[in-house]
């Protein structure tokens, strides 16, 4: 069995979750998974997910404001951000970011990610970046502010890849990488320091082959690990060793409880 099993984003306060989460969550330290980030879309799901982060000892949780849920974002919301951020397992600001897939007005997206940018450079804490169908905006203000961080499911080009290991920030790669039609994926998977590569579900969604298309978990990382793995010449169990690594570096996990 494959083991240090480190899910840097998912979603376990997802309602497709709703029948058997507690169980689900018990079982996954027996599955090999020694760490999950739960992340947060708006500040319902940040205090959801820090009671699972309170009751699960391997799980972590972040805060911030998805581009998708800004309607209706209190005027205080980072003061709000900031008082999680107080929590020893609230370990990142996100998911934060654009995205232009939806029609959701670029000019409020990109100012709530700015600020969140800026929050983060205040409380000297990592991002967890959202970038769908935006990169242009997405790259120029990282360029400005240069955060800590992750790029979640990053989907650019290895030369988008290599700007943003310029920048000093992460990639994390889930389940498209095991996609036929993943060419962009596989590449930065093979090409990415090693150091800078973490591994992700996103989980309800996002499952890699041969489970695609079903409900996904902490668990089928083992098949993104083992495609990765391969693509680079390297055993799957070691590749999780050190992105298992990289994840705790990242989020400063040992320091923080
Ligand atoms: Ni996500």
């Amino acid at each position: 069995m494959l083991t240090n099993i480190f899910d840097a984003h998912c979603h376990y306060d997802d309602e497709w979750f709703n029948e058997d989460r507690e169980e689900l969550l018990k079982s996954l330290p027996e599955c090999g998974v020694s760490g999950v980030v739960c992340n947060a879309v708006d500040l319902k799901s940040a205090e959801v997910i820090k009671g699972y982060a309170e009751k699960y000892p391997y799980i972590y949780f972040t805060a911030g404001f998805h581009p998708e849920n800004l309607e209706n974002i209190p005027s205080d919301y980072k003061e709000q951000i900031a008082k999680y951020l107080k929590h020893k397992k609230c370990v990142a600001i996100g998911e934060i970011g654009l995205d232009y897939h939806w029609d959701i007005p670029k000019d409020l997206q990109n100012r709530i990610f700015e600020e969140q940018l800026a929050l983060s450079k205040e409380l000297d804490v990592p991002v967890v970046i959202h970038d769908r169908e935006a990169h242009g905006d997405t790259m120029a203000l990282l360029r400005k502010y240069k955060p800590k961080g992750l790029m979640h499911c990053f989907s650019g080009s290895v030369e988008l890849m290599h700007e943003v290991m310029r920048l000093g920030m992460s990639i994390s790669l889930g389940g498209v990488v095991t996609f036929k039609n993943a060419r962009h994926s596989v590449e930065c998977a093979k090409e990415v320091p090693v150091e800078r590569l973490l591994l992700e579900t996103d989980a309800p969604y996002m499952s890699p082959v041969p489970k695609r298309g079903k409900r996904n978990d902490s668990r089928n990382i083992v098949y993104v690990a083992e495609k990765i793995a391969e693509v680079r010449g390297m055993e799957a169990q070691e590749l999780l060793k050190i992105t298992e690594e990289n994840a705790k570096k990242l989020y400063n996990i040992d320091n923080k409880a």
